[in-house]
């Protein structure tokens, strides 16, 4: 089983503030450090640190992108379904403040530039039973998600973020949803407890598991027969940018080497919680080693 990652590269400027910026406003920063990132790129690497064989595939910017994939190729991840485009690289502006929360503005760039043959082609190196794991930063997939079923691959979707097209794709051929809570109760379409989301996304979609992350609740883990729970690791908060994506990448990683459910939530868990103590997206994402010897 291969898995192959469709998703976006980003050039992360991030912004240390004492608080979000309010309309209107001129704040001077507290500091600036650019950093790879974007949710497809922060997924790979997280799988291929877990120990995973991941194939990334997506766009950047011939000019501006060498430093993108020169970090996935340094993290084990296989670059070839990269595709570079004579347009800038996806970027963006993240504000950190003082409790690690961010909050992010996003400029597509490369990664809006996917085309049907990029994805026929990528596709056509796959087969029945490998995965695809897809974020919503690209364009291009309904036709992603409806090929790739058609393949019998495995589709695995972090809807981030949710948008009004996101909720038009055919998201009824998605075998895994990895969300938050918001995600999951705007997919859900209904006001709903955080705990009752698993349950109603999957009746929703009878064949996908659910997989809900809840920050520092922890998650929650429902495949219509069996539903686990993971508390989240107590940990002081630096910079919470790519702790979803570490998680997802772990979990993936995790569970595609064989281990059991409840053991891959508990290493993804901890993977994410060793990536909140990091600054930056890509760079605080642990290596499996960093993982295992860590004590939370
Ligand atoms: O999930 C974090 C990521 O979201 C950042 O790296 C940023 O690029 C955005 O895609």
């Amino acid at each position: 089983m291969r898995i192959l990652n469709f998703g976006s590269l980003n050039i992360d400027n991030v912004y240390a503030v004492d608080h979000f910026i309010r309309p209107g406003e001129t704040m001077s920063s507290l500091g600036m450090e650019v950093f790879c990132g974007g949710k497809g790129l922060n997924q790979s690497i997280a799988m291929a640190r877990a120990g995973a064989q991941v194939w990334h595939a997506g766009a950047v910017g011939r000019n501006d992108g060498k430093k993108l994939l020169e970090l996935l190729a340094e993290s084990g991840v296989n670059t070839d379904f990269v595709r570079k485009t004579d347009g800038v690289s996806g970027h963006t502006i993240i504000q950190v403040d003082k409790n690690g929360q961010n909050c992010i503005l996003l400029f597509g760039g490369a990664n809006q530039e996917i085309t049907p043959e990029q994805v026929d082609e990528t596709l056509a190196h796959f087969e029945e039973g490998d995965i695809l794991l897809l974020q919503n930063e690209i364009n291009g997939l309904a036709g992603l998600i409806k090929k790739a079923a058609e393949k019998g691959m495995k589709i695995y979707l972090n809807p981030s973020p949710v948008t009004g097209e996101l909720l038009e794709l055919p998201l009824e051929l998605v075998d895994c949803f990895i969300l938050n809570e918001i995600e999951g109760a705007d997919i859900c379409g209904q006001e709903a407890k955080e705990e009752e989301i698993p349950q109603l996304l999957h009746e929703k979609y009878p064949r996908a598991v659910i997989l809900l992350t809840l920050g520092s609740r922890g998650c929650i883990y429902y495949d219509g027969e069996n539903r686990y729970e993971q508390p989240a690791f107590c940990v002081e908060a630096v910079d919470t940018t790519a702790a979803g994506d570490t998680f997802t990448g772990y979990f993936i990683a995790s569970a595609v080497k064989g281990n059991s459910v409840p053991d891959a939530l508990l290493k993804a868990a901890k993977a994410a919680a060793i990536t909140v103590m990091g600054k930056g997206a890509a760079p605080s994402i642990p290596w499996d080693k960093q993982v295992e010897e860590a004590r939370l």
